[in-house]
């Protein structure tokens, strides 16, 4: 791999700020350049320095592609308006889960996301726009896992010898690739974003499709959506990395009320980590996995089982597609 990885502990926030602010500014020139927020660190990140950079030459969309938890384009949006970032909503629910379906093989399905990401909704806003420009933040781990053949992050496309401009008619930026997540999170803090933001666990571009096991459907992801929000209400102060709900795709028999429940099965999965190279599950006490159990059995519609993922990465990996 060509990139030279910037490690946590050699990064200067600031120096890299005021290089990539310069870098960004020289690259645009005079012409308009988009990106997509999802809240997480590494797009928020993005779009400060795109806003330093190029101020309203950079217009900032939240993908709604029908895959995010629940409230979170709402309540991403109302946090950047707070920074004085607009940020539209672009509703891609329908090309998403069109583009997802009959797909059960889990790098077809993101396959598939990749292409209505960067062909069907990017190539239409760069149509609508005018810009010439995408920013991303793919990250060095990003980068390394796909070349590594472990998984196509969705957001690799140079690396994989795609030519942006000639198959989707825009260049890509990708200001933070030498970078981990740590150091991500390091230039976050310097740009002033909240901490709700820099410390945020992280959360994958194909967003609730990378925990769905089998075919993505609106209804499915429903029910990872549900007990996303109960593994995150329970977990949120554990100081874990990342934990996580996974819907299966076998059903098991269960019982209700003394009456025959063939249902739904959900994994947890709550990880150290420091960069999401390597993990290890954290030991939750038990009462707090009685209580996931509990939770999700109930308020969950068709969901009659819940288990404890207690695998490291490697071999496991942190999503499960
Ligand atoms: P895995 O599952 O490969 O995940 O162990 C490593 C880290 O990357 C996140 N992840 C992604 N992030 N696009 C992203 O932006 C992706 O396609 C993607 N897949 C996984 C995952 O949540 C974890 O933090």
């Amino acid at each position: 791999m060509e990139i030279k990885e910037i490690k946590t502990e050699d990064l200067n926030p600031d120096e890299f700020i005021k290089q990539k602010v310069e870098e960004i500014s020289s690259a645009v020139g005079s012409e308009l350049a988009i990106n997509a927020l999802s809240g997480g660190v590494d797009s928020s990140t993005v779009t400060m320095l795109g806003h330093r950079a190029l101020g309203d030459k950079l217009k900032t969309y939240f993908i709604e592609n029908g895959l995010m938890r629940e409230g979170e384009p709402q309540s991403v949006v109302s946090l950047f308006e707070k920074l004085g970032v607009h940020v539209e909503i672009f509703d891609a629910k329908e090309q998403f889960f069109n583009g997802l379906k009959n797909l059960k093989d889990p790098e077809e399905k993101r396959e598939a996301i990749t292409r209505v990401f960067y062909k069907e909704v990017f190539g239409r806003l760069v149509e609508e726009s005018g810009a010439k420009y995408l920013m991303q933040g793919t990250n060095y781990t990003d980068v390394e896992e796909t070349v590594a053949g472990i998984k196509r992050q969705h957001n690799i496309l140079e690396q994989l010898g795609i030519n942006t401009e000639k198959r989707y008619g825009y260049k890509v930026i990708e200001p933070l690739i030498q970078l981990r997540k740590s150091g991500i999170r390091k230039v976050a803090k310097a740009l002033t974003l909240q901490e709700e933001i820099y410390n945020r666990p992280p959360f994958p571009g194909p967003a609730l499709a990378t925990r769905v096991i089998g075919e993505v459907t609106p209804e499915r992801v429903e029910t990872v959506r549900k007990a996303t929000r109960i593994v995150e209400d329970e977990l949120c102060n554990t100081g874990a990395f990342q934990y996580l709900a996974i819907l299966h795709e076998d059903k098991v028999t269960g019982v209700r009320e003394g009456k025959r429940d063939y249902g739904m099965q959900i994994e947890v999965r709550c990880w150290e980590s420091i960069d999401a190279t390597i993990g290890s599950p954290t030991q939750l006490p038990y009462e707090t996995l009685d209580k996931l159990a509990e939770r999700i059995t109930t308020e969950v519609p068709g969901v009659v089982s819940v288990t404890y993922n207690i695998t490291k990465k490697p071999p496991s990996t942190i999503e499960v597609v």
